[in-house]
């Protein structure tokens, strides 16, 4: 449990992804649960195993506001109450209400632990000022969190894991403002040109700067915020981690712009398919670690590693930042 960080608040969906009464379901913290969106945009979310025999709620559909089991069609309110044939009032509660807190389009969950750490407000905050495009990579992988947490706060995998996609020829880091549970890092990535064929995959390449100026905003344990200048308008990503289970972790990015030419509405779809790309490759490389090994070797700027590992093992205290560094 503790792997998971209990106390954290996780940010389970954006709205978008929740069709009007279909039943989508979501893992966290080791458990099920089917999450619904009824036609006057009420949210719920129930453990997803069906109390009579087990089915998965997520399989089954809505009506009325409540979430159907595909088995035998007993029908689950949002407080886990149903109604059995024959009879014309409904059961005590029969599964425990997974609590939700939705701020705007976003879906947050304590998955049932007691909240330790408030939720980040920068979602918000950059939906308010950007233009949402749209979800790309949204995947499970078959890892721990702490692996999911040190691959996206790793500023050298870049010259592996991505080497093919992005050119990057080396990794010049500027900055580390360490605030504790949220931090910032700075560093520039020089690019060398992309091939034919790489443009032609993905044509998005093209519009990639030379230098790569990049700018997280990290807010531990769920969030990094990418911020991305192009010739052709701003990006920012949020890129969102969640715990499945113990060795099971989700990750998806909301991808928001800001256009300056009209050729960026053009490229929004290859933006997202290259983000896509991007964490199919990050899953790869988790899926293929001997994650118990000792780390022997230290390479430059591994700050942002340092912080994940202090602040994992410190959570949910937070411990002295002093890994700030010019
Ligand atoms: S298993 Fe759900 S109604 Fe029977
Ligand atoms: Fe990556």
């Amino acid at each position: 449990m503790d792997s998971m960080l209990p106390g954290a608040p996780w940010l389970v969906a954006h709205k978008s992804m929740l069709k009007p009464n279909q039943p989508m379901r979501i893992s966290l913290l080791g458990q099920d649960y089917v999450l619904w969106r009824d036609e006057n945009g009420t949210i719920q979310a129930l453990p997803n195993a069906c109390p009579h025999m087990g089915a998965m709620l997520s399989e089954g559909w809505c009506e009325a506001g409540k979430v159907v089991c595909p088995y035998h069609a007993l029908a689950f309110d949002g407080a886990g109450c149903t109604v059995l044939p024959g009879s014309n009032k409904p059961t005590l509660p029969q599964l425990k209400p997974l609590e939700l807190i939705i701020q705007g389009d976003f879906i947050w969950s304590y998955g049932g632990a007691v909240p330790a750490i408030p939720i980040p407000t920068i979602a918000n905050e950059i939906a308010q000022d950007y233009e949402f495009l749209g979800i790309s990579a949204d995947m499970s992988i078959k890892t721990d969190l702490l692996n999911l947490l040190l691959i996206m706060h790793d500023y050298n995998h870049q010259n592996g894991t991505h080497r093919s996609l992005f050119r990057i020829e080396s990794v010049e880091f500027n900055q580390f403002i360490d605030n504790g549970l949220q931090s910032h890092a700075y560093y520039d990535m020089p690019r060398s040109q992309p091939s034919f064929a790489e443009i032609r995959q993905n044509p998005a390449v093209l519009f990639m700067p030379k230098t790569i100026n990049a700018h997280l905003e990290n807010h531990f344990p769920t969030l990094v915020v990418f911020r991305g200048e192009t010739p052709i308008g701003s990006i920012r990503q949020v890129h969102v981690m969640i715990p499945e289970s113990p060795t099971q972790s989700r990750t998806y990015v909301l991808l928001y712009g800001k256009s300056n030419h009209p050729l960026f509405k053009l490229m929004k779809q290859n933006v997202l398919d290259l983000t896509t790309t991007v964490l199919e490759q990050d899953g790869a490389i988790l899926e293929k670690l001997y994650s118990d090994r000792p780390q022997k070797i230290k390479l430059n700027n591994e700050v942002g590693l340092d912080w994940v590992r202090r602040n994992f093992a410190s959570f949910p205290a937070v411990a002295e930042p002093k890994l700030s560094r010019l």
